[in-house]
């Protein structure tokens, strides 16, 4: 039986799968992750091939504290004072690799660097110090689709089930971690997240965004069709056409539908996106129809995984 509550025993049983190259579930702030020691080409490879994901797509590693990042990663000043403001949490630095650096070369998939975050779940954070080692770890769901806020959505989606499912209840966040590049002067966003792109230009001055210039594209998570349930996904809806589903936002949104946030706030609405686009991704209807969201704060990260959601699937 894989899933089982976040006890102690439980997460000392998770770190010894760990340490023995399996792979464990485990809550974060932002989403349900699927770890794997990172410094064990093997363990890092079953975590691709569980996904189904490209190998070109590299890891986030998980540390539980700056100190073991700076152990990894070059960390100049920008990074550390965005760890001090912003870790634990949900921010991800990609930053230059050092030389020495025990990490599978599969985590960075060929690249020099390496992208790394302290999370902020008292689980998440016990699970690391039982382990001892650096966990890789993208969301635990197939490569593509709807990444998991519970335990149960691990459960039901991933296949071969992983040795340990840890239960942490429903993530707060409920949308993935920012990720900032860091290894060029010029900061760059390459994914809205958790952490509002404007609390990271209040401290950095002005940070470039990857969505807008596709050229600069360094993030290859940033594939178009991503995040997608089975239904297709229509934007920027004020009803529901025949056949459709409403996913409403704010208080003009008729009543009954399920509704990302009545009161129009965006930290409720992130924390309920993945889960409302799961229990409305029903075989008895043809689409999903969401209303819209305003292009703020974590308004960013939410619309960016609505697009990719609604983008054109490749296959
Ligand atoms: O909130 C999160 O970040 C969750 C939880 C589990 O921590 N993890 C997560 O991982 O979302 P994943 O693998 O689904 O997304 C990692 C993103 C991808 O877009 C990937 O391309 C990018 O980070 N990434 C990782 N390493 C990179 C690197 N060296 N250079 C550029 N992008 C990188
Ligand atoms: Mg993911």
């Amino acid at each position: 039986m894989p899933l089982v509550s976040a006890s102690p025993d439980h997460i000392d049983q998770a770190a010894a799968f760990l340490r023995a190259g399996q792979l464990v579930a485990f809550p974060t702030e932002t989403v349900y992750g699927l770890a794997g020691d990172a410094t064990d080409d093997r363990a890092v490879a079953s975590i691709f091939a569980v996904k189904g994901r490209p190998s070109f797509n590299p890891l986030i590693v998980h540390l539980a504290d700056w100190e073991e990042a700076a152990d990894l990663v070059l960390m100049d000043r920008r990074a550390k004072d965005l760890a001090i403001a912003f870790w634990p949490g949900p921010l991800t630095l990609v930053l230059p690799r050092r030389a020495e650096a025990r990490v599978s070369l599969l985590v960075s998939a060929g690249l020099d660097s390496l992208a790394v975050r302290v999370p902020a779940h008292p689980v998440a954070l016990a699970l690391l110090r039982a382990t001892g080692r650096p966990l890789a770890a993208p969301s635990a769901n197939p490569s593509g689709r709807v990444s998991p806020t519970t335990a149960a959505h691990v459960a039901a989606d991933l296949r071969p089930a992983p040795a340990m499912i840890l239960d942490g209840g429903a993530c707060q966040v409920g949308v993935e971690s920012t990720v900032l590049d860091l290894t060029a002067e010029r900061p760059m966003l390459l994914r809205p997240g958790g952490v509002p792109l404007e609390r990271l230009s209040a401290l950095l001055g002005p940070v470039q965004s990857a969505m807008a210039d596709p050229a600069a594209l360094r993030s290859p998570g940033m594939l178009p069709s991503h995040y997608a349930p089975v239904l297709p996904v229509r934007l920027e809806a004020t009803e529901a056409r025949p056949g459709e589903l409403l996913l409403g936002f704010g208080p003009t949104a008729p009543p009954g539908v399920a509704n990302l946030s009545p009161t129009a706030d965006l930290t409720e609405a992130a924390s309920r996106l993945f889960a409302l686009l799961r229990a409305l991704d029903r075989p008895d209807h043809q689409g999903i129809a969401v209303m819209p969201i305003p292009e703020q704060g974590l308004g960013l990260a939410i619309n960016d995984r609505l697009r990719r959601a609604a983008a054109p699937r490749n296959g």
